[in-house]
């Protein structure tokens, strides 16, 4: 039999196109072949080994999370459901000052390394290793990665508590440029966290300036997110001055009851200044944080709730009020016999989430907690939830807004060349998606649950989920760092 060469793999007809750009849908045909977008345009022969009728739905570029915790996640669970499930193509790990290499570990790792695994899972001392066992693991969406600021720090001194001496610091440099030869996107701080907290300005401005030598990205989870959070924003803006490299402001808030009602004033201070220099912040869009339980965040104010507890874990998925009281203890008292532990705290108001969603220069990022045995919801809604609760339901953001925070935006903060942008020629990461459906399920009471309303996602061009399907693909690639 005679076989008849198809023109394309895959055919998606008559969708509604939001093609990152922030510019408003429009109805086209969209071909996909060899793991690209090769032509967009209206009615197209129907010469394809798929064609799928997507009238009535949504194709978007895929999902770009710039904020997340999946470090040995993408390796070990390679499948990444709870990401590929919302439509997420492409994930940042190494935020918030913590990733997987180049580590070397003298002991355990310490808080909140400790988030992405335990000792053992800590293999690679070289971030090219890194990179080749995120490959080998093939997982399903696309992973580019930032070095942790408090990982490096950790490589070379005893004791974190303080800032580096020049040797350490010399020590640090030489790692943050190996990697960044290798491929890394660039360097992530958590200066909040007490392993960070005393590191100097100038500890922090002599790495990112290896970052603007390289062409790199500095993101940073702020020394505080408190009452002080001006501050800390002036800090991380200096600090990027200083290095010549755009910065992001990681999960943007305003922590704290004493501090609602500020986000405006956060915004208005980040639109400032971005007038002289290159910024932008990512959020999640719930009223409630996640991380290892921090003594410094304990308060009678917002509820706290316990997510895991090495030594209590007869005390997890309970509040900690609740836990004092059944203790007797103040609630200080009862978070010190807990830890190390998971936590999430209430800590937002729900406008000020609303604002920061909203607002033009904020990607979407999840910060989802990957090993928390009963992780925060945005692990497997965040994106859904933008899409379902801000945007159609509250009607905070337009759609083709969304979905440019989600994608376009986030490509280009992220210096990641040829995806975020539905465009002959860019690489294929779709999301097929029901508008008027979508939702995220996760709650915080059930968390692990697949969204609704997202009907396709392909990765470079393969099909890589469909809910109901058993048999899709696993397509992500490692994204070095292009010049
Ligand atoms: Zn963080
Ligand atoms: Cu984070």
């Amino acid at each position: 039999m005679l076989e008849v060469e198809v023109l394309f793999d895959t055919l998606i007809r008559k969708a509604q196109i939001v093609d990152g750009t922030g510019a408003p849908a429009y109805v086209a045909d969209v071909a996909i072949k060899d793991g690209k977008i090769i032509a967009i345009a209206d009615a197209m022969a129907e010469e394809a080994a798929e064609v799928i009728d997507a009238r009535g739905l949504c194709l978007a570029p895929g999902f770009i999370d710039v904020h997340t915790h999946d470090d040995l996640n993408v390796i070990h669970n390679p499948h990444m459901l709870e990401k590929i499930s919302q439509g997420v193509t492409t994930v940042i790990v190494g935020n918030c000052g913590i990733s997987a290499s180049p580590v070397v570990l003298a002991g355990d790792p310490p808080d909140p390394l400790n988030l992405l695994g335990d000792q053992s899972s800590f293999c690679y001392p070289r971030f090219s290793q890194y990179a080749e066992a995120v490959s080998r693991a093939l997982p399903s969406v696309n992973v580019g990665a930032l070095v942790g600021h408090t990982a490096i720090r950790n490589n070379h001194m005893d004791d974190l508590q303080r800032s580096a001496t020049a040797t350490e610091l010399d020590a640090m440099c030489s790692d943050l440029r190996g990697a960044l030869k290798d491929g890394a996107l660039g360097m992530s701080s958590g200066l909040a966290y007490g392993s960070a907290k005393q590191s100097s300005t100038d500890e922090v401005i002599a790495l990112v300036k290896e970052l603007g030598v390289q062409g790199a990205v500095y993101t940073t989870h702020l020394r505080t997110e408190f009452d002080g959070v001006i501050d800390a924003m002036n800090e991380a803006f200096y600090t990027a001055r200083s290095g010549k490299v755009p910065l992001v402001i990681s999960h943007l808030k305003c922590a704290g009851k004493g501090n609602w009602g500020r986000s405006e004033e956060l915004l208005n201070h980040l639109q400032a200044a971005a007038k002289h220099q290159r910024v932008a912040c990512d959020c999640y869009p719930y009223s409630a944080s996640s991380s290892t339980l921090d003594l410094a965040q304990v308060t009678d104010e917002t509820a706290i709730f316990i997510t895991w507890s090495e030594p209590h874990g007869e005390q997890a998925e309970r509040y900690l009020a609740d836990i004092a009281n059944d203790w007797n203890v103040s609630l200080m008292d009862a978070a010190r016999r807990l830890m190390p532990a998971g936590a999430v705290y209430y800590c937002m108001s729900e406008d000020d989430v609303e604002n920061i969603v909203s607002y033009p220069r904020s990607m979407i990022g999840s910060d989802g907690l990957p090993n928390d045995p009963h992780p925060h919801p945005r692990l497997w809604g965040a994106f859904p939830r933008v899409l379902g609760h801000y945007c159609r339901e509250k009607g905070v953001l337009s759609l083709p807004m969304a979905v440019h925070k989600m994608t376009g935006l986030s490509a280009e903060e992220f210096r990641l060349q040829n995806r975020g942008l539905i465009r002959e020629g860019y690489c294929a990461d779709l999301v097929l998606f029901d508008a008027e459906r979508v939702t995220d399920i996760a709650t915080f009471v059930k968390p692990r649950q697949a969204a609704a309303g997202i009907e396709r996602v392909w990765v470079n061009g393969v099909l890589s989920y469909q809910p109901g399907a058993r048999e899709t693909g696993r397509a992500g690639q490692f994204l070095y760092r292009q010049s």
